[in-house]
């Protein structure tokens, strides 16, 4: 599939499973989806009303658990699927109405946003479904004000052992089902194993945000190595 192909795929697959997807987070994570996101946002160090932007916001789980962990932020979530904002839009009133949450439907490669006017960048299960991923890191260091956070929340797969065996059997087999019968989508499902694993390993998507222009890149294997936190910052402050 070319690149222009991917991204329509993408796009119309999660307007298609926007209503079920918090749902089977949930579900098909045995909620550790939630812990995955307080995580990455617990490892953000913004000032009071620090500006925080949420690439592939999705329906709007990481900007919710900003408003309930941070003082006072300024958060902008963008994506681009017009269903899944709509979610997080309805979300993001009922914990907090106001103006901290904004969100708009962009691209995360070419974000509407000024170079250096965010304190933090985040993106959670979002990059493993962009292909030119070292074009959205390098708009992700170009909007980061020098010094800024970067943290990137993906799924990964645990190391070779029984383990795994057990993980992938799950993974490959009983979720795409499961996932399939409740969204009546099971194409997405299927995609989601073969795209995780299809997904660089920590070290090489480390490598890949140092040349991206970040610097104190970390990464952190959590729940077994069901998920990968990546940390990295724009130099400069
Ligand atoms: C697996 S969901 C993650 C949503 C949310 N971040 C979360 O924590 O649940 C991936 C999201 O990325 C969005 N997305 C994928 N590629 C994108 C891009 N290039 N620009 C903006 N959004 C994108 C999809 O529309 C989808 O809402």
């Amino acid at each position: 599939m070319d690149k222009k192909s991917h991204t329509r795929f993408v796009k119309n697959m999660f307007g298609a499973i926007a209503p079920r997807y918090d749902f089977l987070n949930r579900l098909l994570s045995l909620r550790q989806d939630v812990s995955w996101r307080r995580r990455m946002v617990a490892a953000l160090d913004l000032p009071e009303d620090g500006r925080v932007l949420d690439a592939a916001c999705g329906t709007g789980d990481v900007a919710i658990e900003i408003l309930r962990q941070k003082k006072a932020p300024q958060i902008r979530g963008i994506d681009f699927s017009p269903e899944m904002l709509a979610i997080a839009e309805n979300k993001a009133a009922r914990v907090r109405p106001g103006p901290e949450v904004f969100l708009l439907a962009a691209d995360a490669l070419q974000t509407p946003f000024a170079a250096n006017s965010f304190d933090a960048v985040t993106i959670a299960f979002g990059i493993r479904n962009i292909l030119n991923r070292r074009q959205a890191l390098e708009e992700f260091r170009r909007v980061l004000k020098p010094g800024g956070i970067l943290a990137v929340l993906e799924l990964a797969t645990p190391a070779p052992g029984p383990l795994r065996s057990l993980y992938l059997l799950y993974f490959e087999k009983i979720l795409p089902a499961v996932g399939g019968v409740f969204s009546k989508n099971i194409r997405a499902y299927r995609y989601l194993p073969a795209s995780v694993l299809s997904f660089p390993q920590p070290a090489e998507f480390s490598r890949l945000m140092r040349h991206s222009g970040f610097s104190d890149v970390q990464w952190l294997k959590l729940s077994a190595g069901i998920a990968t936190l990546f940390t990295g910052r724009k130099p400069g402050a």
